[in-house]
């Protein structure tokens, strides 16, 4: 019986030397892999060439027009402020996509860069809240967030459907008493299973998003003191449905 044993442990400690050799062995041969992973793979290095494009260049040129993200689209009529510069569907067009002069990503250490002052969270929104703000955080929101948290914030945005169940409301008591720069902060970095959109969304988008979920928050626990006295009477009057589209 221990025979056995000792035999079949000899067999398979010869076994294991032939396939692996010695140590220090000089070889120009591969080390054997069990689990090659992804050490060799078909790709191409930095700068290597390859024959496939018909300039023996392996790394590529940026399709001519390519504009990096966060940087604005090219605006060659708006200081001349005559008509056509806005980006497709731009509602303002005399005076081009929104634009900030701190178009960049969160570069600095101050509020307006990483939502805290000092040690805290700070609150309010660092730049003009415009019409034009407000549009543009509108646009941001219903691109970056609205399909997680939905339209109106309420938390049933399509994701839900296909299984994403953690999103959250941000209509809830507690996320409206949130300070605008923890909001800030959650969008620039993450917080638990919601990822980081610093990478996607400039500075002063963020802002924008920022300053338009707090009208959306507004809106809906909106009570009869927001509206201007002389409308309340309106308020009686019957919704009348959205108009039909056409499908
Ligand atoms: C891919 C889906 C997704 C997108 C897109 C998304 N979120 Fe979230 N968000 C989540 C999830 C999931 C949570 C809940 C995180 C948790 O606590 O696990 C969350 C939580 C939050 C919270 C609450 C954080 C807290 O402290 O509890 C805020 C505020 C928020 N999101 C804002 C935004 C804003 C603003 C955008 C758009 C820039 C956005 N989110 C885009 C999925 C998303």
């Amino acid at each position: 019986m221990l025979r056995g044993f000792f035999v079949i442990f000899l067999l398979c400690a010869i076994a294991v030397v032939a396939v692996f050799g010695f140590r220090g062995q000089k070889t120009t041969q591969p080390p054997s892999e069990i689990f090659p992973d992804m050490v060799r793979q078909p790709k191409v290095r930095a700068q290597a060439p390859l024959d496939l494009f018909a300039d023996g260049r392996g790394p590529r040129l940026p399709v001519a027009g390519t504009v990096p993200i966060g940087y604005e689209m090219p605006k060659p009529n708006a200081a001349a402020g005559n008509g056509d510069a806005g980006l497709p569907g731009s509602a303002n067009p005399a005076t081009g996509p929104w634009s900030h002069p701190n178009a960049g990503f969160s570069e600095g250490t101050d509020y307006y860069n990483t939502g805290k002052m000092g040690d805290h969270w700070g609150t309010g929104i660092p730049v003009p809240v415009t019409p034009e703000l407000m549009e543009r955080g509108q646009q941001r929101f219903n691109i970056t967030c609205a399909m997680c948290h939905g339209a109106t914030a309420a938390g049933n945005g399509i994701t839900k459907q296909y299984g994403l169940a953690t999103v959250v409301t941000l209509q809830d008591e507690r996320i409206r008493k949130m300070s605008d720069g923890e909001i800030f902060n959650t969008i620039t970095n993450g917080k638990n299973t919601m990822m980081a959109y610093g990478p996607n969304i400039i500075a002063p988008d963020r802002w924008a998003i920022i300053a338009y979920l707090r009208a959306l928050q507004r809106s809906q626990n909106a009570t009869v003191a927001d509206v201007p006295e002389d409308r309340r009477a309106e308020l009686d009057k019957p919704v009348s449905p959205p108009p039909a589209t056409a499908k």
